[in-house]
């Protein structure tokens, strides 16, 4: 089901920095791309018709987490954007993220592919038991949601390159793995604390890498885009 490739996170505040960003690319070489909450909220759904009428894979990046009829209505309004990629927190449990599926499916029976985040890595293990008062590893209750995610019939989750084989175990070799975390050897790693270099990561399960910093700040965005492509699909 899945293809390999690599998204470049389009973490701009603007629709313009975003399109001056898009522009440095010739006119036949569209990435795949994410939108995050910045950019969506700061722009509105005009600015990924304008991105996907430019001929880009969209990946929807907006983490929805809310009671199960209201995702699956806030997905069906998605679906319309004629995104590839959009997605959810498993925390929201099986029936939320069943209804979100439901909703994303267009007349046609085509959707763009469901992803589900599991713990934000931003969650430490104190946050976890003290806050959470999730009485696991991280580790376990990341799996545990990831096959949540995938008995409820979704696509894949969003994991660590780290994880990504032990999603695969878990989840079966289809389940599709989306993983930030992405440094070349030689560039800055920023507040990333588990990286992975596209190499590896081409070999270590990850179906889809996504790249920000390493492709929008480099001095020669396009070059290090092909870099990355080159080194995941090896
Ligand atoms: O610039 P950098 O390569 O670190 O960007 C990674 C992108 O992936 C950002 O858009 C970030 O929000 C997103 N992301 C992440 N870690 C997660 C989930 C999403 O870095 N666990």
């Amino acid at each position: 089901m899945s293809v390999k490739d690599v998204i470049i996170a389009l973490d701009f505040p603007t629709k313009e920095e975003t399109l001056a960003f898009l522009d440095q690319f010739p006119a036949g070489e569209k990435p795949f791309v994410k939108i995050g909450m910045e950019l969506f909220y700061a722009e509105g759904p005009d600015v990924v018709r304008e991105i996907k009428a430019r001929g880009h894979k969209i990946f929807l990046d907006l983490k929805l987490h809310d009671i199960p009829n209201t995702v699956k209505r806030a997905m069906a309004v998605l679906s319309r954007l004629d995104v590839d990629m959009v997605n959810l927190h498993a925390a929201g449990a099986s029936e939320m993220m069943k209804g979100a599926l439901e909703g994303l499916t267009r007349p046609d029976g085509s959707r763009p592919l469901l992803i589900a985040v599991t713990q934000l890595t931003s969650t430490d293990a104190a946050a976890l038991k003290n806050e959470l008062l999730i009485d696991v590893p991280m580790a376990e209750t990341v799996m545990s949601y990831a096959k949540n995610a995938a008995d409820s019939g979704l696509d894949g989750v969003v994991c660590s390159p780290l994880e990504a084989v032990l999603v695969k175990e878990k989840c079966g070799e289809n389940f599709v793995t989306v993983t930030p975390g992405i440094r070349f050897a030689d560039s800055a790693v920023g507040d990333q604390k588990r990286i992975m270099t596209p190499e590896k990561a081409g070999k270590s399960g990850c179906d889809y890498i996504v790249v920000g910093r390493p492709i929008t700040q480099a001095e020669d965005p396009v070059a290090a885009y092909r870099r990355s492509v080159k080194d995941f699909l090896g």
